[in-house]
């Protein structure tokens, strides 16, 4: 076992304590769900209450640390180096709709670089965190991601659009492509979780456009210390969260060239 950073402990007691609320009301919501205006006012609230007090935790320890939070928006620190960037509930359709799939998102950003990251599922109790160097663990157990190099055994997942998103053509297309070529595609709804079980080795690759950082940031660093390959759906190294593409090294060319192919 390997003993959890200072840092660490301070974001998993946030994600812990935000879990607490979110659990009392993901019980709530399967009451709502029959109730003709349904949970989503509720459930709004609720992804605000979990954000609040994540940022209260993270700022008693932290004090002078900046976030990036997907309710509350950028928040400036007196320490401009640091930043958390927080997805208090990733998973919100979900949580609305009553499916035990759903997370916190934490990321450290230092001078711009993402640098520590943890996903909490509460549903199953699982702590997935990472720091940069220093390897990925979920409840204390090292994480790798798969060795698998046999694409057609492989195991991605992505997002869908949904109304409002761009890009319904577009995926299509790739699905098209990467389904006639792997064991499987799943969308489960949580970006963040996604990447989380690509470096538990339960996948084996993960892509989808137009997300946002904080799904996405936490993931990244899991990502990489577990062995794992991330760049932007293009190749590049800079991931502004148009587009992501994460994958085990084995098959990362592979998957890449068949995505491209959709392009054409
Ligand atoms: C969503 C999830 C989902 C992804 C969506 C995101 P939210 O985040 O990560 O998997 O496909 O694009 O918006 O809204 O549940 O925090
Ligand atoms: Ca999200
Ligand atoms: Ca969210």
């Amino acid at each position: 076992m390997v003993t959890a950073s200072g840092l660490h402990n301070i974001m998993m007691a946030a994600a812990r304590k935000a879990a607490r609320a979110l659990n009392r009301d993901f019980g709530e919501v399967e009451n709502l769900q029959v109730s003709k205006k349904g949970p989503a006012d509720f459930v709004t609230a609720a992804d605000r209450r979990a954000e609040e007090v994540i940022v209260e935790e993270l700022s008693i320890s932290r004090p002078g640390y900046g976030f990036l939070l997907e309710e509350g928006g950028e928040i400036k620190g007196s320490d401009p180096s640091h930043r958390f960037i927080v997805d208090p509930l990733d998973g919100t359709t979900n949580f609305l709709h009553s499916i035990p799939h759903f997370c916190i998102s934490i990321a450290l950003e230092r001078q711009g670089e993402l640098v520590a990251g943890v996903i909490y599922d509460p549903v199953r109790d699982e702590m997935f965190r990472a720091e940069k160097g220093k390897g990925a663990f979920v409840n204390d157990r090292r994480l790798r991601v798969s060795a698998r190099t046999d694409l057609q055994s492989c195991l991605l997942s992505t997002g869908i659009p949904f109304k409002g998103k761009p890009g319904h053509a577009q995926f299509l297309r790739e699905l098209h492509r990467v389904s006639q070529n792997v064991a499987g595609v799943r969308r489960f709804g949580s970006a963040a979780l996604d990447l989380a079980w690509l470096a538990a080795g339960r996948y084996d690759g993960f892509w989808e456009r137009n997300l946002q950082i904080w799904d996405i940031a936490a993931g990244i660093v899991l990502v990489r210390e577990a062995g794992g390959l991330v760049t932007n759906m293009d190749g590049g190294k800079k991931i502004d969260a148009s587009s992501i593409l994460a994958t085990t090294p084995g098959i990362y060319d592979e998957v890449k060239a068949t995505l491209d192919k959709a392009a054409s």
